[in-house]
């Protein structure tokens, strides 16, 4: 049977975004014989309209059957003010959760034709292609105790930074796999100097590259890895770090490659009984209320997502190039949506025409 795929397009913009994957799907089925099972449900504020909860019960079970996951965006103004437990975000955390999606993959690639967007200068940023692995599932931001305690005479806020020995490595395996794949370098970044938690990361990932001995692995304090991602960003190649480092280093490398608009992203877990990890793929981006419903949006970072998806749940990495060079070749032209565009750039293209674009693209290919 074909490998099966979730759509959840969830809130503001993420069905706009998301209307232009299905296009591409629908090419790879046309062009390339790629044919998948595609099914859609509702999460986020979406779901909540319809069935009171941010994720169905039905729909968190069909997530877990699937291959992979492909969600848009949850969120936004008229949901704001609902009881936390309802909250759109809610829903995603529960996929992330019951998944145990514990591998974060964050890309920072930096497309040559918006080398110029970057915050940095053009030659740091140029040809940029790093992976972030975050370790999703445990760290500070689920370690016990937590919470806000009277002690003595005021009150005391309390997280616990807790890592045990295989959740480290099983991230570290994904991030080690991910080296092999790509060119063979890890940087494993902790701040071992003052965190006990820290000296284990480093114990752990150092044991682990025993079983991949042709991976050129290094270890960095995480303060010392933001200022290189700065400085150097193209130093690195795969970066592999904890819940917290990983939730800013990801954010700052990001900004390295221009617009919230290109930003991919995967999230990973154990492998399923057909050999494959379970998967989620969603773009960086939010909801953006401020433009949605406008037919403004970049869907470059959902259809990027999907290039992900290609190549780490259905093993076609040579489909994967061609939908990201695809990409590519748009930006070279001189294709741009709103976000894309300097202050004098002309006209910018809709979301849809973008799409068109990207399939044009794959036909030229
Ligand atoms: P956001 O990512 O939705 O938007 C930030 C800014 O970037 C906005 O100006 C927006 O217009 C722009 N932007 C984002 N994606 C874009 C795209 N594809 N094309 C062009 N411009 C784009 O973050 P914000 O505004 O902080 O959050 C809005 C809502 O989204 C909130 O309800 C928030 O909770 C939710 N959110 C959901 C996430 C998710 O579903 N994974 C992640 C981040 C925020
Ligand atoms: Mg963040």
């Amino acid at each position: 049977s074909n490998p099966s795929i979730l759509i959840l397009p969830g809130d503001g913009i993420g069905p706009e975004v998301m209307a232009e994957v299905r296009k591409i799907i629908d090419w790879f089925g046309a062009k390339r014989g790629l044919q998948f099972d595609v099914s859609e449900d509702l999460v986020g504020g979406a779901a909540y309209d319809v069935h009171g909860v941010p994720l169905a019960d039905a729909t968190m079970d069909k997530a877990q059957e699937v291959d992979a996951v492909l969600l848009g965006a949850v969120g936004g103004p008229a949901y704001d003010n609902l009881d936390f437990s309802v909250k759109p975000e809610r829903g995603l955390l529960r996929l992330r959760k019951e998944m145990d999606l514990f591998a974060n993959l964050r890309p920072a690639q930096c497309f040559d034709a918006l080398a110029d967007f970057s915050s940095l200068k053009t030659d740091v940023v140029a040809g940029l292609d790093i992976m972030i692995v975050r370790e999703l599932t445990a760290g500070v931001y689920f370690g016990e105790p937590r919470g806000i305690f009277e002690e003595g005479n005021e009150r005391v806020g309390i997280n616990t930074q807790r890592y045990t020995e295989s959740e480290i490595e099983r991230g570290a395996r994904a991030a080690f796999e991910l080296a092999m794949r790509r060119n063979k370098k890890l940087c494993s970044m902790e701040k071992a100097n003052v965190m006990e938690s820290g000296i284990l990361w480093r114990d752990v990932v150092t044991e682990v590259a025993k079983d991949y001995p042709e991976v050129e692995l290094s270890h960095m304090y995480a303060d010392n890895g933001a200022m290189q991602l700065v400085r150097a960003p193209k130093q690195f190649d795969v970066i592999y770090t904890d819940n917290l480092f990983g939730d800013i280093l990801s954010d700052c490398a990001a900004m390295l490659t221009g617009s919230l608009g290109m930003l991919p992203s995967a999230s990973l877990g154990a492998p399923m009984a057909n050999g494959r990890p379970k998967a989620m793929y969603e773009p960086v981006h939010g909801s953006a209320p401020d433009i949605s419903g406008q037919g403004k949006a970049n869907p470059s970072a959902c259809i990027l997502s999907f290039a992900m998806a290609l190549r780490y749940s259905f093993d076609q990495g040579v489909e994967a190039d061609r939908l990201e060079a695809a990409v590519e070749q748009v930006l070279a032209d001189g294709v741009r949506t709103a976000d894309l565009m300097q202050a004098d750039g002309g006209t910018p293209v809709s979301t849809a025409e973008m799409g068109d674009a990207v399939i044009a693209a794959l036909d030229a290919s």
